[in-house]
């Protein structure tokens, strides 16, 4: 392979990136932003890996989670405390019912830049350039809104900035005590109309913690019962920002992405020959890359062997994203090539971007579908062999009507009640939940077949 260096990516071919008009201020912001601090540092990066890697043997799970798009304008504390709410809720969950640890990472603090199926996009008679996330340009449909302006660049570097400040003082400061986040899931069971199915579930855990409180194990004297690790993610789509964010790392002397801990590839851009995944092949961080049904075995196995040459644990996250008709076929295929290679992967479930389809004039995901593809995955892995790693959900904490169905059975009519997503459609809170308390069912079954108990006690 040739050598590799920050912006090797640029002679190979890119699908996907932004024309911009004005290169002498796009090269101004690659300057600025290349003297700005990292996001993040090396060494949380390798703690993610070093999580992942107990993933990838069993011994932990993946929630992976948050909007398909942040935004500019919906950029405020509630959302991202609203958000991280419902997102450890649904660890609490997952982890009493996997009996082992949830490795935690958000899309969120970088998640800007959006992959589009056309490059233009009509209404009437006028066809403008698509919209590809904030990042790049804007949503309303004007010729200067959809212009690429690489002043965004700076804007989504700082609001990541703020993101991440807040989170990390949510996820140190006391505010992800797992009381707190216990009892907000009473809450939400109690006013959920599926509350008697989540009952059984919230009540063993309530047992647990009172238990852990009687022999002492509690936040006063626990620190790590007052907080907790949580990582962010990104697509690695927009390469000219990722390039300009990428440093040497002084203990090691890598390369890291420093725009979030873990860094993916979409399923539009993992060309073998492009320029995305030389990109992320040459940074130490932990990669996802998403499979979809046009995946090849051959072609996955040459990207695994691209991306993670050393067959390192939690090097890898395979981020499966088929749709519920197709993953029974489609996943076993790449699933026997893999393990037969012996490669060191987690395997990932996205059930969202295979299921996506247009009603009432939205683009929605009904839950039953995004259910269904989790529970296919979960039993193709079982029948393989391989474990089932991890979840990768599009979801806010916010009260939205943009996937149909879930507990209170959003219809495409509701759809357009509270419809505010920038690009595709998320599971609101309730849903988001809901979707824990199911696949807490399907980690408990799994635990089970696998023969180990209840809850274990050692490694
Ligand atoms: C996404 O995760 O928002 C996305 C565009 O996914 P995919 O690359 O799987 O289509
Ligand atoms: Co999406």
């Amino acid at each position: 392979m040739e050598r590799w260096s920050p912006s090797s990516w640029r002679n190979l071919p890119i699908e996907q990136t932004p024309v911009y008009r004005d290169q002498a201020a796009l090269a101004d912001v690659e300057r600025q932003l290349a003297g700005f601090p990292p996001l993040v540092f090396a060494g949380e990066a390798r703690n993610l890996k070093r999580h992942l890697a107990d993933v990838a043997a069993g011994k932990a799970f993946l929630l992976q989670g948050g909007d398909c798009a942040e935004s500019f304008s919906e950029h405020s504390a509630d959302n991202i405390r609203d958000f991280f709410r419902v997102f450890l809720q649904m660890a609490v969950v997952l982890t009493y019912a996997a009996a082992s640890p949830v490795v935690k990472v958000g899309r969120i603090a970088g998640q800007f830049a959006k992959p589009r199926s056309a490059p233009l996009e009509k209404q009437g008679d006028v066809e403008l350039p698509s919209y590809r996330g904030d990042i790049i340009n804007d949503l309303a449909f004007t010729p200067k809104a959809r212009e690429p302006d690489p002043q965004r660049q700076l804007l989504a570097y700082r609001q990541s900035a703020a993101t991440l400040n807040l989170i990390r003082a949510f996820a140190a400061g006391g505010f992800a005590n797992l009381e707190n986040v216990h009892r907000w899931m009473l809450g939400f069971i109690k006013s959920s109309p599926q509350s008697e199915r989540y009952q059984k579930l919230a009540d063993q855990i309530t047992e647990t913690l009172s238990f852990m409180r009687a022999i002492g194990l509690d936040p006063e004297h626990h620190p790590e019962l007052r907080g907790t690790d949580f990582y962010t993610s990104h697509e690695a789509l927009l390469l000219c920002y990722e390039q300009a964010l990428t440093r040497v790392d002084s203990t090691t002397g890598d390369y890291y992405a420093t725009s979030g801990h873990m860094l993916w590839v979409g399923d539009r851009t993992r060309h073998e020959d492009g320029a995305h995944i030389e990109f992320v092949r040459g940074v130490k961080n932990p990669l996802g890359l998403k499979c979809g049904p046009s995946l090849k075995p051959d072609a996955l196995l040459r990207l695994i062997d691209a991306l993670d040459p050393e067959n390192e644990p939690g090097r890898l996250t395979l981020i499966c994203r088929f749709g519920a008709d197709k993953i029974e076929d489609a996943l076993p295929a790449l699933v026997r090539p893999v393990m037969r290679e012996g490669r060191n992967i987690v395997w990932s479930c996205d059930p969202m971007h295979g299921n996506t389809i247009s009603a009432a004039g939205y683009k929605t995901r009904p839950f039953d579908r995004i259910m269904s593809e989790i529970r296919s995955f979960f039993a193709v892995h079982q029948a393989e062999g391989s474990y089932a790693g991890g979840i990768h959900l599009e979801m806010t904490g916010k009260d939205v009507t943009e996937c149909t169905g879930g507990a209170r059975a959003i219809s495409e009519s509701n759809l357009r009640d509270r419809y505010h997503t920038y690009c595709d459609p998320r599971l609101n809170a309730e849903q988001a939940i809901e979707v824990a308390f199911l696949v807490a069912e399907l980690l408990k079954a799994e635990r089970l077949a696998r023969g180990l108990p209840e809850q274990h006690a050692a490694e």
